[in-house]
């Protein structure tokens, strides 16, 4: 089953592809406190719900960047209905390559999605490349909250080492030169939202869709996933964001 016909599928209900609570995204995006004007780089968009309430609170200028075609279908037509598409660029590409020109951004995001970069220290080295001196980065991470045993990881296909601890992603970030302002924890509730709204999706398409020839592999993805979820992966997986300033 094509890769992004897969997460089209499963993400359809969900507004941020991510753990995380709106109202805890809007406080934060208080918290950045961007002027009008200044110029966000969102690595890995998806729909782009962050980078448009960006614009229409605070009419920043922004790049949003994915290899989706569905997302990024989905991110022009949401800037579009929400009255912010001249602020905003989308591009279909692959963030690793992706070149955004030589002026340094005021903030650059990467919000689950550190593989494109190989991982967590290489996403934060990455966006503070991209960084005016003073900006900010923005990423969110995975993080183990306990050991995860070998069940998961062979039913997720993750290695030990795939992700760090929660100290430890903001640590990696020191490690890189840049200073640790914030970090937002999701809640179980978080979790369960965003893994609850993918079954959902995936058993609603097999029901409406009976003829499509993607849909075993789906429901069996799927349902190994939320297995997988309800065993091992709620207590040992957490999530945040991570903020930091450029020095
Ligand atoms: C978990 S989603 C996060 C989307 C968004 N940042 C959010 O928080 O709602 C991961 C995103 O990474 C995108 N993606 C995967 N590989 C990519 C790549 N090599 N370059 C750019 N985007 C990529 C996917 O299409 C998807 O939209």
């Amino acid at each position: 089953m094509e890769r992004w016909k897969y997460f089209d599928i499963t993400h359809r209900d969900h507004m941020l592809c991510n753990p995380l609570d709106l109202t805890n995204l809007d406080e934060l995006i208080g918290l950045l406190g961007l002027p009008a004007d200044a110029r966000v780089l969102d690595m890995a968009t998806g729909k782009a719900e962050l980078l448009v309430r960006l614009a229409e609170r605070t009419r920043v200028r922004g790049v949003g960047v994915d290899l989706s075609p569905y997302c990024i279908r989905d991110a022009r037509t949401k800037a579009s209905r929400r009255g912010v598409e001249a602020s905003l660029a989308f591009v279909l590409a692959d963030g690793a390559t992706f070149d955004p020109g030589p002026d340094p951004f005021d903030l650059t995001l990467c919000i689950g999605a550190s593989w494109v970069f190989g991982g967590h220290r290489g996403t934060l080295a990455a966006l503070r490349d991209r960084t005016r001196a003073g900006g900010q980065v923005l990423v969110g991470e995975p993080y183990w909250r306990a050991d995860p045993p070998k069940e998961y990881l062979a039913a997720m296909q993750l290695a030990p080492g795939a992700f760090l601890t929660h100290a430890g992603n903001v640590a990696a970030g020191e490690d890189v030169g840049l200073v640790p302002l914030y970090t937002l924890v999701s809640s179980p509730n978080d979790w369960d939202r965003y893994e609850g709204l993918q079954w959902r999706a995936a058993e609603r398409y097999a029901v409406d869709h009976p003829d499509d020839p993607d849909v075993p592999e789906l429901l069996k993805r799927t349902r190994r996933s939320r297995d997988a979820y309800l065993r091992d992966g709620r207590d040992v997986l957490g999530w945040a964001l991570y903020l930091f300033r450029r020095a």
